[in-house]
């Protein structure tokens, strides 16, 4: 299969092409009427840059540390759940894939893939893994703990599903689940199911409070992200629970609709939490144009969702692989374009709010 990664827009149409219908409406659809989705793209382009002149960019620096780690890149591979309706091989070709990239993965719960088969592939930039917190604490600190054991530097927390959204798309194409393929990281290895499927629809899957964050932050050796923050005094309140992390995100706008969109997100959360903890940011980020606001406005790094899933399904571990590091080239380009030789120099006044 060719990839054609000349944009992002034009790999997304091959992705559609070649994924089961299910697959795909899984991987793109939004929230209800999926105005968040489609929001979260159109506000970081109608961003304006104010680029500086006359700079001496010729070598550019894009290195970072995330949580102490250095970074080659600030492209972060998002949680997402399911690789195996992408590739065959699932998650282990998404971190082979980053890692070739030289980018930090988010490997997600909800996978068939086991967190130790996924830490294998890990090739040099650090893995996370994404915990939704399951009822039963005892066994959610036994995933913990063999997350430890496996080499994963941080644990994400997402707290912006704690019921499922509702796909109106997702209802019509389901995943149909198959009792062969289970949630392998989950306690009792239930059978794989989407977040859209009609036998979840009102079930509080992840019960979570300030209270949950405080255990798992004194529960676990390694730093907590927390992820889905779309205000600032949440974020702070996240901070003072513990967090080392906050990752802006309206999960792409697949739960709650027409939440306010992350580009718009950003400041506010950056604001409240200062230099107490990392702010990342996600949702909607297509173009190295996209990467260089979101820096600008004071994200660490941006985590990609839905596209390193399209040259997953395209192309394996080369095609996500290919994803990064086509949205890593852009990104250097806009930062030689607005005058940037380095994240440093990626500041708010960058950006025409
Ligand atoms: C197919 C799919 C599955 C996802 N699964 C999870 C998940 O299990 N946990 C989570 O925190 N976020 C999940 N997300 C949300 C992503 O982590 C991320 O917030 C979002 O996709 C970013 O927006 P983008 O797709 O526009 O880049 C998922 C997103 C997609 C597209």
């Amino acid at each position: 299969m060719l990839m054609d990664c000349v944009d992002l827009d034009a790999l997304e149409q091959t992705a559609r092409r070649v994924m089961p219908p299910a697959s795909w409406v899984f991987c793109d659809t939004g929230a209800d009427d999926e105005i968040t989705a489609k929001d979260n793209i159109a506000a970081w382009r109608r961003l304006r840059l104010r680029p500086h002149v006359l700079r001496d960019i010729v070598e550019v620096d894009t290195g970072v540390t995330l949580l102490g780690a250095h970074v080659k890149t600030p492209i972060v591979v998002a949680p997402t759940g399911r690789h195996h309706l992408f590739h065959a091989e699932g998650e282990r070709a998404t971190a082979r894939g980053a890692a070739a990239a030289g980018a930090l993965y988010v490997m997600a719960t909800s996978g068939s893939t086991t967190v130790e088969d996924v830490a294998a592939e890990c090739g040099g930039p650090p893995q996370w893994f994404k915990l939704y917190m399951q009822p039963d604490r005892d066994a959610t600190g036994v995933l913990l703990d063999r997350c430890v054991a496996a080499g994963f530097k941080a644990l994400v927390l997402t707290v912006d599903q704690p019921v499922p959204g509702w796909s109106p798309r997702g209802y019509r194409t389901p995943v149909i689940a198959s009792p062969d393929r289970r949630s392998v990281n989950m306690v009792g290895q239930p059978i794989s199911r989407t977040a859209y499927d009609v036998e979840r629809k009102g079930i509080v899957m992840f019960p979570t409070n300030f209270g949950d964050l405080e255990w798992l932050v004194k529960r676990t050796s390694i730093p907590v992200v927390v992820k889905g923050v779309l205000r600032g005094d949440d974020a702070r309140r996240c901070v003072d629970c513990g967090a080392k992390g906050i990752a802006v995100s309206n999960h792409g706008g697949r739960h709650l609709d027409t939440t306010v969109t992350t580009a718009e997100a950003i400041a506010d959360v950056v604001e409240a939490v200062g230099d107490s903890a990392e702010v990342y940011v996600d949702g909607g980020i297509r173009r190295g144009t996209d990467v260089v606001k979101a820096l600008a406005l004071g994200a660490r790094a941006v985590l990609l969702g839905r596209p390193p899933l399209w040259g997953l399904a395209v192309n394996g571990a080369e095609g996500v692989r290919a994803v990064l590091e086509h949205i890593h080239d852009e990104t250097v380009r806009a930062m030689q374009l607005c005058g940037a030789a380095n994240l440093a120099a990626l500041t708010p006044d960058l950006v025409k709010v």
